[in-house]
């Protein structure tokens, strides 16, 4: 089966014009058989969107509102982020969970509100540490999943595994730690769906680095990743960038 391989950066807070050019400019030259995606904070979206047009390079934001519209300071639609030009929104990240009381009835709603836009959504899921050490790891990821699964549109999901112990920390999911959860991943979203679960693109996120993307990309059930800290350097983000099986 042929899945889409990918690479997402999701630069959070930080960057900033210069590396819109800088990150361009290099993937510019670069080859890599994945598809690539830049998630930038919001204000960047229009220049990296300018400046990757000629190139075979998507951008994506890293939320949206669970509105469409009306007096909602602040908040961003999901077809706002269509109108320029974004082709995949990350929702349910661990920090929005964590940090922004995001929960899953409330990441459902913005999923379906991102793909009636017509966006891909990169729906996030994962454990924390003591939820691993309790041995509830796969249980969580599956609660995370069904409030999703239940209404969904197959063609614009992709899911993202991230272990929430392991974003930011240094601390990598071995490979046999991240396989284990994303052969699980496939097979509960194939009790919804067979086809859609085979085709699916799972990612692994949580502190990839060039030093570990091609071990953690060789396993079956991973089609890519989902940079943080790493998506941040040039370098780095193109040598995890060409890890990928292609
Ligand atoms: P990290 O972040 O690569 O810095 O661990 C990954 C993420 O939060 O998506």
């Amino acid at each position: 089966m042929m899945r889409q391989s990918l690479v997402i950066a999701n630069w959070k807070l930080n960057g900033n014009l210069k590396l819109v050019d800088d990150m361009v400019s290099a993937l510019a030259s670069a080859r890599c058989s994945a598809d690539v995606v830049i998630c930038p904070p919001a204000p960047y979206l229009a220049a990296l969107e300018t400046a990757t047009q000629r190139l075979n390079i998507e951008v994506g934001g890293q939320n949206c509102s669970v509105y469409s519209s009306g007096a909602y300071t602040g908040e961003i639609a999901a077809e706002m982020l269509a109108e320029v030009g974004c082709k995949y929104v990350l929702l349910g990240h661990s920090e929005r969970r964590a940090l922004f009381a995001e929960d899953d009835m409330l990441i459902a709603k913005k999923v379906q509100l991102a793909q009636q836009a017509g966006l891909t959504a990169v729906l996030c899921v994962g454990e924390t540490l003591q939820q691993r050490e309790a041995g509830k790891t796969l249980d969580v990821v599956k609660a995370q999943l069904s409030e999703v699964l239940n209404d969904v549109d197959f063609n614009r999901l992709v899911v993202a595994y991230e272990p929430v112990w392991a974003i930011g920390t240094g601390e990598t999911a071995t490979p046999e730690q991240a396989q284990e959860v994303h052969a699980a991943i496939r097979q509960y979203v194939a009790t919804f769906n067979t086809d859609a679960a085979s085709k699916l693109a799972l990612l692994y996120g949580g502190s990839v680095k060039p030093e570990n993307a091609e071990i953690l990309f060789a396993q079956d059930d991973i089609d890519g990743g989902l940079i943080g800290g790493a998506s941040l350097n040039t370098d780095q983000f193109l040598a995890i960038c060409s890890a990928v099986k292609g």
